[in-house]
């Protein structure tokens, strides 16, 4: 195999470097996915073992995807084909990278018409929809309810949305790393940060902030189930954007002297701060509304805008808490894009924007499966496995099967086969850290993640 291709982009500095990683990091993950977890979950006790989760397993096999990025130099496959030889070890280790990139793409396919329904949603809101709704009361749920389920089965608005949110990726990607994605998330992030702290305030003040804050931190063992442990660990990789080659590839665009081990740390701690926040922002609004936490992946989209409705400011504000979801969703899809463009241009040897363009292309066909799996077309239903459609099986290999895998590959790659001479100069830790890194990376993460891994198959 040809493995001595290398990009040579690089960040500006570390502080680009958290910012983009943080990015891609933060999405719909933290704004959509946690706070419905969490209220599923038996709140406090899940958060607690999902910050354990993140801390001992989601920060070690951060740093080696980004040792491996950094290390090798290239593009996921071949920057782990690199360290593989580096260690005397098969370049076959390469299939680490690949799965990851392959992973990337299939869950941009969806993540970007997710992605849309919040880019409709920002329409939704500004025009009045949701205080219109809320003008009945007693058909409000209602109405809501149809709004969001006619937007998910339109196919014609569903590939508006998500086309507008691939083309802006492209256009971004296309730029290069440092006018391109620095530049975009340089001003995405901040102003991120602002709207969730702006909302969490609104949302204090109009609705319960101290039921909220007792649902997400007083711990109860007696609420957590070992299914809630499942998903705690499943969701710190998904939350983290582990095991998809994105903190490999911008790992590879890290400058020399920066510091591997702090920059993840911050990066987690970023990323889990954001998740908490919009926890605070969001439980508010559900207990001042006598609304249900437990209402699963209905929550952002169906429950908040009820509450929204019939608060002051609510169209106001509601818009503006679908920009922020907008804003997250984007910086992650183009880290998404990042991967298979990056790829394109190192082993295609085509250009920068040549491959954005072809690499969105790809994702576009790709992305018409699922939104007509949502719009429920008779082409996309599955006859094999379980039944179910295109989206559902996109979703479920990778999310149940090449992520945990992706992730069990990385910690035992990173824990048993780099020679830790290696790994020891690229952390540049104290013998007693490195010891307690290495132990996260050889035993606790490989066996946390098998134990989830085995339960998502059905093993037990
Ligand atoms: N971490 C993202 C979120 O919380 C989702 C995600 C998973 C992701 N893997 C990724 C984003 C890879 C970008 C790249 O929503």
């Amino acid at each position: 195999m040809n493995t001595d291709t290398h990009v040579s982009n690089r960040w500006s500095n570390r502080y680009s470097y958290i910012l983009a990683a943080t990015g891609a990091a933060v999405g719909l993950g933290n704004l959509w996915k946690f706070p419905y977890i969490m209220g599923e979950n038996g709140g406090g006790a899940f958060v607690f073992v999902y910050l354990l989760c993140i801390f001992f397993i989601g920060i070690p096999v951060l740093m080696a995807e980004a040792v491996i990025g950094k290390r090798g130099r290239s593009t996921p496959a071949n920057a782990a084909a690199h360290v593989a030889t580096e260690s005397g070890r098969s370049s076959h280790w390469s299939i680490i990278g690949t799965m990851g990139v392959t992973a990337g793409f299939l869950i941009l396919s969806f993540y970007a018409v997710i992605a849309g329904w919040a880019v409709a949603y920002v329409f939704f809101a500004g025009s009045g929809e949701f205080s219109a709704a809320a003008a009945d009361p007693a058909t409000n749920a209602e109405t809501i309810g149809a709004l969001f389920t006619n937007l998910i089965t339109s196919a014609p608005q569903l590939l508006l949305w998500s086309s507008l949110t691939i083309a802006a990726a492209v256009f971004v990607i296309s730029k290069g790393v440092k006018d391109g994605l620095e530049n975009a998330i340089t001003y995405l992030m901040p102003a991120l940060l602002l709207l969730l702290l702006g909302i969490m305030f609104y949302s204090a003040v109009v609705g319960d902030f101290a039921s909220a804050f007792n649902f997400m931190f007083h711990i109860d063992f007696s609420q957590l189930t070992i299914e809630g442990v499942l998903v705690a660990l499943g969701h710190a990789f998904f939350t983290l954007s582990l095991a998809m080659g994105i903190m490999m590839i911008y790992g590879a665009y890290l400058p020399k002297d920066v510091s591997i081990v702090k920059t993840s740390i911050m990066i987690a701690i970023a990323d889990t701060i954001v998740a908490l926040i919009a926890g605070l922002a969001i439980y508010p609004i559900v207990f001042a509304n006598g609304l249900e936490p437990s209402a699963g992946p209905g929550l952002l989209f169906q429950t908040i805008p009820i509450a929204f409705g019939s608060m002051p400011f609510g169209d106001f504000v509601g818009t503006l808490f679908f920009v922020m979801v907008v804003f997250a969703a984007f910086t992650s899809v183009i880290a998404l894009l990042e991967s298979p463009t990056a790829y394109l241009v190192e082993r295609q040897n085509m250009s920068r924007t040549k491959g954005a363009v072809v690499a969105g292309a790809a994702v576009w066909v790709l992305c018409l499966c699922s939104i007509y799996s949502f719009a429920g077309a008779e082409w996309t239903k599955l006859s094999f496995g379980m039944g179910g459609d295109i989206f559902e099986f996109l979703d479920y290999i990778t999310a149940n099967i090449l992520l945990p895998l992706g992730g069990l590959l990385i910690s035992i790659f990173a824990g048993w086969v780099i020679k830790p001479e290696i790994l020891k100069e690229e952390f540049n830790l104290s013998d007693q850290h490195f010891s307690i890194v290495l132990v996260l990376l050889r035993y606790v993460a490989p066996l946390g993640i098998l134990f989830v891994f085995a339960n998502s198959i059905g093993l037990f």
